[in-house]
């Protein structure tokens, strides 16, 4: 009955649209028709600028921290912090404010990984900035630095982080089937910041 409860609050607390409401509020925009038209941190800062993509960096960051921390909050076992965080994901990608709409599960994954190896957020978080500066395209650093956490579980040994790296790797890959068709096609929306973005 505990699990469910946290369940169900993780899905809540990932639901939070974070840039759908800081466009609106504060931008009087409707995000989903501005750039990618993805409800996330990359199209918050390439439509509403620095402040505000950093603003839904950090909070839907915080989303998937907080959500995997219920099971802690109610006394449950450690490992639950990873399946209980991918609800929140589930909850970040299919916003129950957004009639199921949402984002694309990177930043709140993150927040999944703070919560429960905090080095390896940071590592995987230096790795995901070089590649973006790199490349200026998020997705390239998105659907890289996944694949490179999912294989850094190998030497952990730590079957159960293993397991859910796997899962949110899918997440991760099928909500950016769009940006692979782009990235096919050579077509990819830009970052303005890195390497490759010229003004
Ligand atoms: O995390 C989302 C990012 O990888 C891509 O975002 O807006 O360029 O589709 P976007």
């Amino acid at each position: 009955m505990k699990l469910l409860i946290c369940a169900i609050l993780a899905y809540l607390i990932g639901s939070f649209p974070t840039a759908y409401i800081v466009g609106k509020v504060f931008f009087h925009k409707n995000i989903f028709e501005y750039g990618s038209g993805n409800v996330g941190t990359t199209n918050a800062y390439r439509v509403l600028g620095k402040v505000a993509g950093t603003v839904v960096l950090i909070i839907d960051i915080l989303k998937g921290t907080l959500g995997a921390l219920m099971p802690v909050f109610f006394g449950l076992d450690r490992h639950l912090i990873l399946f209980v965080g991918i609800c929140a994901v589930v909850g970040h990608c299919y916003s129950i404010f957004l009639k199921f709409r949402g984002g694309k599960a990177v930043a709140t994954s993150a927040g999944i990984l703070l919560a429960y190896n905090p080095l390896l957020f940071v590592i995987c978080f230096i790795v995901l900035a070089t590649i973006v500066y790199i490349t200026s395209m998020v997705s390239v650093a998105s659907l890289t630095t996944i694949l490179f956490f999912t294989i850094a579980t190998l030497f952990l040994h730590d079957w159960i982080l293993t397991t859910v790296a796997i899962i949110i790797t899918v997440i991760i890959y099928v909500r950016h089937i769009p940006n692979i068709k782009r990235l096919l096609k050579g077509q990819e929306n830009l970052v303005p910041v890195g390497l490759r973005y010229k003004k």
